[in-house]
């Protein structure tokens, strides 16, 4: 496996690699590895593919006042779990490497960008699109692999594929939690001991969520109700940023529940803020 600093010598690379027959799989990532981003790699080099990992903590992507520099750096041990899980190519490029200059390019989504995350976080996802569109330009990968952990940037980056015709094929791969529930984050690793006692009210909210759902309740805000019950008896847990209970396509509220359904939520520990989902099939 190569650590690779720079976009010349990343594509010089990867161009040989095509050369010699091999297609791309893609797993970008902020670093600060763990289980769930381990599972992306693992698929982007077992699916057939040269596996080539990002890390890079996108500052575009963080608004003022936002954990950008206390986001948790670190590359020794993330290079020895992406080796392990198979990847060939880890590209971690300074920020200056990525933005030499300011950006005059911004790649942002109407619709599925504005309810939810967006509101809390209104520069967020403009971010992560126009990082995105450089990262597949820089890795060229036939596929590329998402948690549906952040499942509204999954649904962003399925919807930026479609409009702008990548070539990328946008995979989405299941949650992995904790033993206790708790969706795996590298932002978990700020949690106190108290929070990080109290986090897997969140995955319980959200399951009590989608067994009423799975029990035949069909009203979304008899099912908001329920999860934000549940969130309210962790007492260090602040108010969530939102409770949606969603089609799973559109990601707004319908009257009555069908089809694919999404619960999602955004609650804050001190200043760790933890994003959890889940969904079910109404048939
Ligand atoms: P990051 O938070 O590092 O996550 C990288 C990828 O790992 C994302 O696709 C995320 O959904 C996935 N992931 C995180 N936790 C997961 C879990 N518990 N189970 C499964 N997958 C999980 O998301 C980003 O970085 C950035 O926004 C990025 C897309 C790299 C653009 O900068």
């Amino acid at each position: 496996m190569m650590i690779v600093r720079t976009i010349g010598e990343l594509r010089f690379a990867l161009a040989k690699q095509r050369a010699n027959g091999w297609t791309v799989g893609f797993a970008p990532t902020m670093g600060a590895l763990h289980d769930g981003h381990r599972s992306l790699m693992e698929a982007a080099s077992w699916d057939g593919c040269l596996g080539v990992a990002s890390i890079f903590v996108n500052p575009l992507q963080f608004a003022a006042g936002e954990d950008l520099d206390s986001y948790p750096r670190t590359l020794d041990a993330d290079a020895a779990m992406a080796e392990e899980a198979g990847i060939s190519y880890v590209f971690a490029p300074s920020a200056v490497e990525m933005y030499p200059e300011p950006s005059w390019t911004t790649v942002s989504l109407d619709v599925v960008t504005e309810p939810w995350e967006g509101e809390s976080r209104p520069t967020h996802f403009a971010g992560v699109a126009t990082v995105m569109t450089k990262l597949l330009s820089i890795v060229g990968p036939c596929r590329a692999y998402f948690g549906e952990k952040d499942y509204q940037q999954l649904a962003m980056l399925r919807r930026m594929a479609y409009d702008l015709n990548l070539d990328a094929e946008i995979i989405g791969m299941p949650t992995i939690r904790e033993d206790d529930g708790l969706a795996m984050s590298s932002r978990n690793r700020r949690l106190t001991p108290e929070h990080r006692a109290e986090a897997p009210i969140v995955s319980q909210a959200l399951r009590l969520g989608i067994a009423a759902i799975d029990a035949g309740e069909t009203n979304p805000a008899t099912v908001e109700a329920l999860i934000r019950d549940a969130l309210s008896t962790a007492p260090s847990a602040d108010a969530p940023d939102y409770v949606a209970v969603v089609d799973a396509n559109s990601l707004r509220t319908p009257d009555h529940l069908t089809g694919e359904v999404r619960v999602l939520t955004a609650v804050r520990f001190g200043d760790v803020r933890l994003i959890d989902n889940m969904g079910t099939l109404i048939s």
